[in-house]
């Protein structure tokens, strides 16, 4: 086999795949999932489900790509030669992924330029919705598009232009590229949470952030209009799932890059809590700027903004307009923003084209323009006047749907098929701290256990009510699952295509080297 490209450094391979974790996961989408599943009690669980399933996966992930030296489809195919398919499904959830996520990275660097002029002046909530997305929401016509807005796709633009540039030398560059993305943002974070934790009000915030509502954690009843337990930990895991870039193909790609002596077990540890620390650190930022907000209002916490995916680009600048220099902080804040946004999204087109690779012997240059030329088409939806709405619902239910079947099917596969010993034994060959039986009851039993769980209410309460509280209407729900069927029709017709000579002639990892 033709020798892969194998990080610069190790450091330049746990950097690239902080990189990778660490992103608008962080800093847009953990606040506002966390203000929506009730603060406290979605801290717990979130935490709960690092710990158990998170970390866990991602040691499962690094040590398949490195064991089948290939991206996901490869390495699938590595375990079963017709579950190629599957490796091509995870990461097409991912692609999906990228496509609305670099419409977040368009507002990022939207808000960079308006940051000079502080241009949301006093209502950064108005500016934001009426003025920068132009939202229609309307309940009752929901196909009811609005404007394009051409400055959304100048950033769009940029995004794409910047991730393809960013990865144009392969893994060389990635290694040196992280340095600034990963280590220039936190110094910037710490000064946020500094002045978000200091604003008037603050402390109501911080308690709903801090304080759990225990019981929320186990009542899958509460009665109209609340959350039940059972959707506070299937956004608890997708959320973990979706920041550690779990389930997405990227880590096994990543994974297929690293030298035989990287310590899997303790960069697996490393990543997992940094990439939490970055959410829950911010986190204090956002609640200290929403309880600011409620002190302000004189309203509850709960109810001061509605949750959804335009809360960072309303709480941020309001910290921003209490700072010293507003200007300067929000450009750095954006630079900032878009500096962690941009290793996330290249890590999944660099999964994406080393699978094109693999398969199809492309050159890197023609698998990264075909990936990005693809999802910037795909992306468009999100510039109209409905699109953040329907970026929600992508969101919702590539997370909630299409996220947590990759990761079960993942675990049964490798957990079961390829058996979990087998790979365990793989790690501990190649790792400095040890895993023991219960990394193998973690990925057999516990985390398909409550992964199908977790499924079979929520399925059930969406069939009981498909009006829920999300306000999805049917139409919508049908697009969602249409969504997730086209991404699973696409992985078929992609594992079916024919590949370059040297992919078909792989061979099942048999018993090779299983001594
Ligand atoms: N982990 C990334 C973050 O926290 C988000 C992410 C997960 C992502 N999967 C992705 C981004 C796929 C782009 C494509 O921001």
């Amino acid at each position: 086999m033709a020798a892969r490209d194998v990080w610069g450094s190790r450091t330049a391979f746990v950097l690239a795949s902080i990189g990778s974790a660490i992103g608008l996961g962080n800093l847009w989408r953990f606040p506002y999932v966390c203000y929506k599943y009730g603060g406290g009690a979605f801290l717990i669980a979130y935490a709960i489900c690092l710990l158990v399933a998170g970390i866990p996966l991602l040691m499962l992930e690094f040590s398949l790509g490195k064991k089948m030296s290939n991206a996901s489809p490869g390495a699938f195919r590595g375990v079963h030669k017709n579950l190629e398919w599957f490796g091509w499904f995870a990461v097409g959830t991912g692609f999906i992924i990228c496509t609305y996520y670099s419409g977040i990275m368009s507002y990022c660097i939207n808000y960079f330029c308006y940051s000079f002029g502080l241009s949301w002046g006093n209502t950064p909530g108005e500016f934001f919705f009426d003025e920068v997305l132009g939202i229609t929401n309307n309940p009752q016509k929901p196909w009811e598009l609005g404007a394009f807005k051409w400055p959304l796709f100048a950033g769009v633009l940029v995004a794409w232009i910047w991730i393809v540039a960013s990865i144009w030398k392969g893994t060389k560059t990635v290694g040196k590229v992280v340095w600034f993305t990963v280590l220039g943002p936190w110094l910037l974070l710490i000064v946020f949470v500094v002045r978000g934790v200091t604003l008037e009000g603050a402390s109501q915030g911080l308690s709903y952030y801090l304080t759990p509502d225990w019981s929320m954690l186990w009542t899958i009843n509460p009665g109209a209009g609340q959350i039940g337990a059972h959707e506070l930990w299937l956004a608890a895991i997708s959320q973990v799932f979706f920041s550690l870039t779990v389930g997405f193909g990227v880590m096994i790609a990543y994974g297929s890059f690293m030298d035989d002596r990287t310590c899997i077990v303790k960069n697996a540890w490393i990543i997992g809590i940094a990439d939490a620390m970055t959410a829950v650190v911010g986190g204090f930022a956002v609640f200290g700027a929403l309880g600011h907000k409620a002190f302000l209002e004189g309203v509850d916490v709960a109810q001061v903004v509605e949750s959804g995916p335009g809360l960072t680009f309303v709480t941020y600048p309001e910290i921003i307009n209490g700072l010293p220099l507003p200007e300067l902080f929000g450009v750095l804040f954006f630079t900032m923003l878009s500096l962690l946004a941009i290793d996330s999204a290249f890590s999944l087109v660099e999964a994406m084209s080393a699978a094109i690779k693999d398969k199809f012997g492309f050159t890197h240059a023609r698998a990264n323009l075909t990936v990005a030329g693809v999802g910037l088409v795909m992306g468009l939806p999100y510039l109209l006047g409905s699109g953040i709405h329907w970026l929600d619902i992508v969101d919702h239910f590539m997370n909630f749907f299409g996220l947590p079947l990759v990761v079960l099917g993942t675990c049964l596969i490798v957990g079961w098929y390829y058996r979990a010993s087998r790979m365990r034994h793989f790690i501990n060959e190649r790792s400095e701290g040890k895993i023991g039986i219960w990394w193998d009851i973690r990925i057999q039993l516990i985390i398909p256990a409550f992964i199908i769980f977790m499924l079979a209410f929520e399925i059930h309460e969406r069939l009981k009510a498909p009006y829920g509280d999300f306000g999805l209407r049917s139409q919508e729900v049908v697009f969602g699952w249409a969504m997730l069927l086209l991404v699973l029709l696409g992985a078929v017709a992609l594992s079916v295509l024919k590949g370059s000579k040297e992919f078909q002639q792989r061979q099942p990892a048999s018993s090779e080297e299983d001594a």
